[in-house]
């Protein structure tokens, strides 16, 4: 994460040496750091070192065009907030509609007038401000949910797994983007209230007591309180409050059943029952997927889990599928991580 008090760097990638060097001067002039790059791969190199802060890319560059960069930065969960703008010549009408598919947040047509570039850089940057404090908070929780799967020695990385999973299987049912990116997030903090259980009950080998159990039960309340002051996290708050219902009924804190269950907390739900068998438990070894998935078929018989989400699940592993959105929802500790070094 960028230092808020050092200069913004700006990345200025043009071909022509002309074009590099006056923009570098302008916003030199204005205060900014400016690093340069002379085609598009020398551009997502610089963007690969996290340092940039806003990116002016020709979109006329040999090789790898202004448009691929800047579809590459969009497509990259590590990279899709950083403000891109793309400079187009006069005839852009056509480059500016490809440029909006691949995500540019503006446009700038040559020949560029100064005052134009500084109070569109301004404007973008004061709005990545914003989303960069957003970015901090969504930081702050998943490392207190980090820290409370820390304790458990039999619960390590099952965060990371759940937000993997059912982004792989809300990906497969063909959910939107805010729906994957709820699961994202769910699948990190949504255990985040059991920072209000004692230790002597979360970390308790044998079975809880009624008392016990009761605070326990608290914890999705207690996570959707935490999380409610953040709008950005409204579409995460059922995942969290709803991720302990069961179809029958018999599930907790509010007993709902079948459908009144948000089809997102339904996918934490089995995908987190799924983890909880395939994992080493103090009780007993991790099972197999088929005993698993043989013990889930037997509890939606039980009226507990939903039927179509534990078979789409078990296709899911057979096929492997979760493997490939590792590389995005593994960047959740790794983004933890930086944060925590840069800080
Ligand atoms: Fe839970």
């Amino acid at each position: 994460m960028t230092n808020p008090t050092a200069p913004v760097t700006i990345l200025v990638a043009d071909d022509f040496v002309e074009n590099r060097e006056m923009l570098t001067c302008v916003l030199e002039d204005e205060g900014y750091r400016v690093v340069r790059a002379v085609d598009g791969e020398e551009a997502l190199k610089s963007v690969a070192t996290g340092s940039i802060g806003l990116a002016l890319l020709d979109v006329n560059m040999p090789g790898v065009t202004g448009l691929e960069v800047c579809r590459q930065i969009k497509r990259n969960p590590e990279t899709r907030l950083l403000p891109v703008v793309l400079i187009t010549g006069l005839q852009g009408t056509k480059n500016r509609v490809r440029g909006i598919d691949c995500g540019a947040d503006d446009f700038l047509s040559k020949p560029i007038k100064f005052e134009e570039l500084i109070a569109r850089v301004k404007s973008l940057l004061r709005i990545k401000q914003y989303t960069d404090e957003l970015e901090r908070a969504e930081t702050v929780l998943f490392s207190l949910a980090l820290s409370i799967e820390a304790k458990d020695p039999y619960t390590q990385g099952h965060c990371d797994r759940l937000s993997r999973y059912s982004v792989a299987l809300g990906t497969s049912l063909g959910l939107g983007e805010d729906d994957l990116v709820a699961l994202r997030r769910g699948g990190i903090v949504h255990d985040l209230g059991k920072i209000g259980v004692p230790d002597h009950i979360l970390l308790k080998p044998g079975a809880l007591n009624a008392e016990e159990w009761s605070l326990m039960k608290k914890h999705p309340e207690t996570g959707e309180r935490i999380c409610q002051p953040l709008r950005s996290f409204g579409s995460v708050l059922p995942i969290i409050r709803s991720h302990h219902e069961k179809l029958d009924g018999s599930g907790y804190p509010d007993g709902l059943r079948d459908g009144a269950i948000p089809l997102i907390a339904r996918i934490l739900t089995t995908v987190d029952v799924y983890d909880a068998l395939t994992t080493d438990r103090p009780y007993r070894k991790a099972l197999p997927d088929e005993q698993a998935f043989e013990i889930m078929r037997d509890e939606v018989k039980r009226g507990w889990w939903d039927a179509d989400l534990v078979v789409e699940l078990q296709a899911l592993m057979r096929e492997g599928k979760t493997t490939c959105q590792a590389a995005c929802a593994g960047t959740v500790r790794g983004f933890v991580a930086s944060v925590r070094d840069a800080s």
